[in-house]
């Protein structure tokens, strides 16, 4: 994406402008004066403008109609406004149109500078958002149109139009919760919150407070009130993940919040209504778990109400390599071909990671691949070095020789030799894939690649 970093200043007064400019170019930035409206409009136009400084007595066009036309065409483009009749109706006037911040004359330069860098803080913050729910809506589309996943697509749309709640169920990675994201925003909750819980990740004597909230002072560490999921979720949706593997005594409360749609907060007298459709997702199998007496059936019945399967990716083939395209595409935007062999290769063999380990393929696949802008061929060499990849990571973490010595070794040495042993068990705990590990460790993936290629471990 292009970025726009560059500052235009309109003023009919000259002066103004080759001060700020002067300023403006001693900070390094790139800038651009016009003297008159127009001018400045096709300044915009042509220029990677990030933010205008406008005067608001123009001759011509003034000032405020300028800002509207820029608003209404250019939205990401921040303004400042500057102005000698400074009073509180045209400031008020100007940032009601869309205006970031108002300047009164003669400028003082601190202000200025001050005022500019809040702007372009602004339109980074808002050029990164664009682009965040880009990403989102990417990794929420649900690939493939093999007649197995096809049926999932169906359910999705018939649950649409209703609040039933739904048992989603399949094997680990097999996309669970990516289609509990696509009921929600099928659904006429849309706009409200889809908030998920983990329940497997939350322990037993925290799982109640999690989802219900508690007072201030409920127990010894609820030092003040905390709302619950189930709140959180009012008028959207709560997935709640893992449910096999809820308490017995969560489950009691949690069968008495649906028949009643009323939650208590611990320590709290007051009920509260909450309107929350609940979906949930497991990979056990439940039938067998309320057999074992680990599951409420009563509670299992009112969460089945709407069942939800999602096939093992075994069971559709045809879609393998379709995901892996889709995966691959933002990664190698030159394109990649697959050789014949390679395809019936990736086609034919076990998955029991599921789609999410055909992603952490492709994302090896994508650093694997060399970086020349030209169409990329995948063949079996190509997938033999990515299995071997991971294998490396895998014999990493069994000899997993822990650096006891470390103390000895130089700052630098010992830094070097901490980090690599930290990416290598962090890597291997995840499979070998980098975005859950760079999720895991807090920090962004591309700077994990830079790490890990800097540690010799890609
Ligand atoms: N059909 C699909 N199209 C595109 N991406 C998919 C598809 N299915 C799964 N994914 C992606 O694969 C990854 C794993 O999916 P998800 O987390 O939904 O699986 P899950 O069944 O909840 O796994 P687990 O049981 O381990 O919690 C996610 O990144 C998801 O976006
Ligand atoms: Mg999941």
């Amino acid at each position: 994406m292009k970025k726009n970093t560059a500052v235009l200043i309109i003023d009919n007064e000259k002066d103004v402008c080759d001060t700020l400019a002067a300023v403006f170019e001693d900070e390094g930035m790139a800038v651009f004066s016009a003297g008159d409206a127009a001018t400045g409009i096709k300044l915009i136009e042509e220029k990677p403008i990030a933010v205008v400084f406008l005067e608001v007595t123009l001759p011509v066009m003034g000032g405020i109609e300028v800002l509207e036309k820029i608003k209404k065409t250019f939205s990401g483009v921040e303004v400042i406004m500057m102005s000698e009749r400074a009073n509180i109706n045209i400031a008020v006037r100007t940032i009601k149109a869309g205006a970031f911040d108002f300047l009164e004359k003669p400028l003082s330069i601190e202000k200025a500078l001050v005022a500019l860098r809040n702007a372009q803080n602004m339109s980074r913050l808002r050029e990164e958002n664009i682009m965040l729910k880009k990403q989102r809506k990417r990794e929420e589309r649900i690939i493939g149109d093999s007649p197995a996943i096809q049926k999932v697509k169906d359910v999705i749309d018939h649950a649409a139009g209703t609040d039933a709640r739904i048992l989603i169920t399949g094997e680990n990675g097999t996309g669970k919760e990516l289609v509990a994201r696509a009921i929600h925003r099928a659904s006429k909750r849309k706009d409200g919150p889809f908030i998920a819980v983990n329940c497997a990740a939350i322990p037993d004597t925290l799982i109640e407070s999690e989802l219900f909230g508690h007072e201030k002072g409920a127990f010894t560490d609820a030092s003040s009130l905390r709302k619950g999921r189930f709140e959180m979720a009012n008028g959207g949706t709560l997935f709640l993940d893992e449910i096999a593997d809820m308490s017995l005594s969560a489950q009691a409360k949690m069968l008495r919040v649906i028949q009643e749609q009323k939650i208590e907060r611990l320590g709290g007298e007051r009920t509260i209504t909450v309107d929350v459709r609940i979906v949930s997702a497991t990979n056990k199998d439940l039938v067998r778990e309320c057999k074992a007496q680990r599951f409420r059936e009563d509670l299992f019945f009112r969460l089945n109400v709407i069942p939800v399967h999602v096939p093992a990716l075994c069971e559709r083939r045809e879609d393998i390599i379709p995901i892996l395209k889709y995966f691959l595409s933002e990664a190698v935007p030159s394109g990649v071909v697959l050789s014949r062999e390679a395809e019936q290769m990736l086609v034919e063999r076990e998955w029991s990671g599921n789609v999410r380990e055909l992603k952490n393929i492709a994302e090896r696949i994508a650093l694997f691949l060399p970086d020349h802008g030209d169409t990329a061929l995948i063949d079996i060499n190509v997938l033999r070095s990515v299995s071997e990849m991971a294998g490396k990571n895998e014999e990493n973490t069994r000899q997993k020789t822990a650096d006891y010595d470390i103390l000895d070794k130089s700052y630098g040495e010992a830094k070097a030799a901490f980090e690599r042993q930290y990416l290598e068990y962090h890597l291997a705990k995840n499979g070998g894939a980098l975005t859950k590990t760079a999720e895991e460790i807090g920090v962004f993936p591309s700077n994990l690649h830079i790490k890990l290629r800097k540690t010799g471990l890609l």
